[in-house]
């Protein structure tokens, strides 16, 4: 079944050949793939259509980075932190004692519940990170479940050291047994390069066992201070350093000289009421930047990526443009995707109908709902 899109007031492709945004535009669906983008008066012929009634079009969120496999909520440790406590991670170890009380029926409609809200804001994509397993059959089934809902699916099983266990021997559990039953469920693997943490030591055997096992690197780098996790993550060839809050000249210089992507999740600085990383650095220094959510009970609670984008342009010194390309085609790069985060014939027919006229709408008017209709998979909700 084909679909004609007619009406766009504004298109926002992330597509070069095609100027970036055009104007006047029509797109054609057929099945779960664009077949055509082009002048309206040119558009061909198809099965069905749909009026955009002025609407601004934009390639669906890709959100990156979520961590969507838990259960309960930390609102009190929020409430306490936006009184004067500081964050520290530490409170991971309470919703791993939650997750692992949870069924497998509450876990997955919790994270159900939290894909159907992104969707509802525009995320076509999500990427969802284990991590709050953290023993053997607590990773593989919070990965099972994940992969219920997405193809991009993360193990970290690294993301702390549970309560009462060695660093030493939960590294060779990471690495070993671990990963062994994660892999089925998992692409990607992730440590949580900090202080308190994983050290650099051990982020790089984590990582290097995991693509041992088939599963490619990404990470979470220099969130909280300086530290080793960028220049890990170029080392290994990582797809994404994430948070990237914390960097010294070297770490820009490295990533703008690699393939890894600064992945920024300022929902994290919001929640924590903590510095927001300097976007604008990144980008004048020549690196590709994706914007995520980090949604989790702890540091970011938001499944919201327009929120994001509208802080990463008010905070974090980017333009509205590059934060809505960061939001999308630069999530795809993230996770090494070329099918989406654009409009082009071929790509995936995942886009974004704005109850507005332009896409600088997004962080203009920060907080209000504008996503009117999302296309999945070229199937409209
Ligand atoms: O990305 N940094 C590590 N993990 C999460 C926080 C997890 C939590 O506080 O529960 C993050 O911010
Ligand atoms: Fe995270």
């Amino acid at each position: 079944m084909s679909l004609l899109i007619t009406g766009i007031g504004e298109l926002f492709t992330n597509d070069p050949a095609q100027g970036g945004i055009v104007r006047d535009a029509a797109v054609v669906v057929d099945g779960d793939r664009i077949a055509w983008v082009g002048p309206a008066g040119q558009a061909p012929a198809a099965d069905e259509r749909l009026d955009a009634e002025g609407a601004a079009v934009l390639p669906g969120f890709v959100d990156s980075h979520s961590h969507l496999i838990f259960a309960g909520d930390r609102a009190a440790e929020f409430g306490a932190r936006m009184a004067g406590e500081p964050y520290t991670g530490g409170g991971i170890r309470t919703t791993v004692a939650a997750t692992r009380a949870a069924s497998d029926d509450e876990l997955r409609a919790s994270a159900a519940r939290l894909v159907a809200e992104a969707r509802r804001q525009g995320t076509t994509t999500i990427e969802i990170k284990s991590g709050y397993g953290l023993s053997v059959a607590d990773e593989a089934r919070s990965l099972r479940i994940a992969r219920e809902l997405t193809d991009e699916t993360t193990f970290l099983g690294a993301h702390v050291v549970p309560a009462g266990q060695d660093p030493a021997g939960y590294v060779d559990l990471v690495t070993g047994a671990m990963l062994t039953a994660a892999a089925p469920y998992a692409r990607w693997i992730d440590v949580f390069c900090e202080r308190g943490a994983f050290d650099g030591e051990q982020a790089r055997a984590i990582l290097t066992a995991g693509a041992k096992a088939g599963l490619q690197p990404r990470i979470h780098a220099n969130q909280l201070g300086p530290g080793p996790g960028v220049q890990i993550a170029v080392e290994l060839g990582a797809a994404s350093a994430d948070h990237c809050t914390h960097l010294t000249d070297a770490d820009v210089d490295a990533l703008a000289g690699s393939d890894t992507v600064a992945t920024l999740l300022p929902g994290a600085e919001f929640s924590t009421r903590s510095r927001y990383p300097d976007a604008r650095r990144l980008l004048d220094a020549g690196v590709t930047v994706a914007l995520a959510t980090d949604c989790n009970p702890g540091s970011s609670y938001t499944s919201s990526m327009p929120f994001c984008l509208a802080l990463a342009v008010r905070e974090m010194r980017m333009t509205p443009a590059e934060a809505l390309r960061a939001a999308t085609l630069g999530g795809a790069r993230a996770l090494r995707r070329t099918d989406i985060g654009l409009i082009a014939a071929g790509a995936r027919a995942d886009l974004v109908l704005l109850d507005a006229p332009s896409y600088l709408h997004l962080a203009y008017r920060p907080g209000v709902p504008l996503v009117k209709a999302v296309l999945h998979d070229g199937v409209l909700s």
